[in-house]
């Protein structure tokens, strides 16, 4: 009789065996947590395709930011969302718009939570487009000093993190410059640099209203084919200053995370985008799947694939499981 001598069963016998050589954990100290302010008092607004997930005026985030730290989870990621859109965004860059009053908020009732703003004018423009149009298209150079009039407000009111979402080229290097000019010289830039035009971000725009108008964003987010384009995008943010790099969505590009992180010496950010969120939650209560279970195995290949750390609209119920 002869005996296999590998046994890679021998380490998987028993849970403290299993955990003690396990590669790749989660904590709470992991995620980013998504909120979506509007304007208004009292507002808790479910989100239809995102179950668990709100629209909240302001005293509701301070709250939600802080079970958050509560839990463990050391940033929110803003998105605001105003009352009045124009053709400009004018609200985006606004010194008493939303999202600039949320940082202000937040920054004020938990002083050392890290506030990140989500910087791009989709939410405040009236044609939900991430820039101001010419011609019935997205101008690049003229929305270039509002994305910088947007990150200079967000930091002057306190934001700890700027993180622009837009995907104009030069964006990353125009916020710097002008961060720079008013002295900011100290507030990070993490810059969505591979973002994938994806159908991943169709419930997103159902929380913040954002549905664009007419066309859609493929000449600015990159064409899911890709990955050598995302190195490239990457090498660029990287050289205009930025100093952490996203992937956007995670779950269908954990190569593209992969590839980020084998690159660059910069910490590397992926955002489980809103279907990844809702997709899950959708067969959980059709009793398909164990939510809680898929929920844990998809945020650890993200962070195995490479990621340090996870936008997630998960993370208050991961850290909850993860205590
Ligand atoms: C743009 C932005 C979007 C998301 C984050 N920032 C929407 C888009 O690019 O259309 C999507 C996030 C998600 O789907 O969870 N402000």
């Amino acid at each position: 009789m002869s005996f296999p001598i590998h046994r890679p069963r021998r380490l998987r016998r028993s849970p403290a065996l299993r955990e003690m050589v396990r590669e790749t954990t989660l904590a709470p100290s992991d995620f980013i947590y998504p909120l979506f302010v509007v304007e208004g008092r009292d507002i808790r607004r479910p989100i239809g395709s995102m179950p668990g997930v709100f629209n909240l005026s302001l005293e509701h985030a301070v709250a939600e930011a802080k079970q958050a730290k509560a839990l463990g989870v050391p940033a929110v990621l803003l998105f605001g969302i105003p009352d009045h859109k124009d053709a400009q965004g004018s609200q985006a860059y606004a010194r008493e718009g939303i999202v600039q009053r949320a940082v202000r908020e937040i920054k004020n009732a938990i002083p050392d939570m890290l506030v990140i703003v989500d910087v791009c004018l989709c939410e405040y423009t009236d044609h939900g487009h991430c820039g101001v149009i010419e011609g019935g298209h997205v101008a690049n150079d003229a929305t270039l000093p509002l994305l910088a009039q947007m990150a200079v407000t967000c930091a002057q009111a306190g934001a700890d993190v700027i993180a622009p979402s837009d995907m104009m080229d030069g964006r990353v290097a125009a916020i710097r410059s002008a961060l720079d000019e008013v002295k900011l010289t100290e507030v990070p830039i993490l810059s969505y640099a591979a973002k994938y035009a994806s159908g991943f971000y169709g419930p997103f725009r159902e929380a913040a209203q954002s549905t664009p108008q007419f066309g859609d964003r493929r000449t600015h987010q990159m064409d899911p084919g890709n990955v050598r384009e995302a190195l490239k995008e990457v090498d660029l943010d990287l050289e205009e200053g930025a100093d952490m790099i996203m992937v956007k969505p995670a779950l269908s590009y954990l190569d593209v995370i992969h590839r980020v992180r084998e690159r660059v010496d910069v910490p590397v950010v992926a955002y489980n985008v809103s279907a990844e969120y809702s997709m899950v939650k959708a067969a959980a209560q059709n009793g398909w799947i164990d939510g809680d279970r898929l929920m844990l195995e998809i945020l650890t290949s993200i962070k195995r694939a490479g990621s340090d750390l996870i936008i997630t609209y998960h993370s208050l119920e991961a850290a909850k499981l993860l205590g």
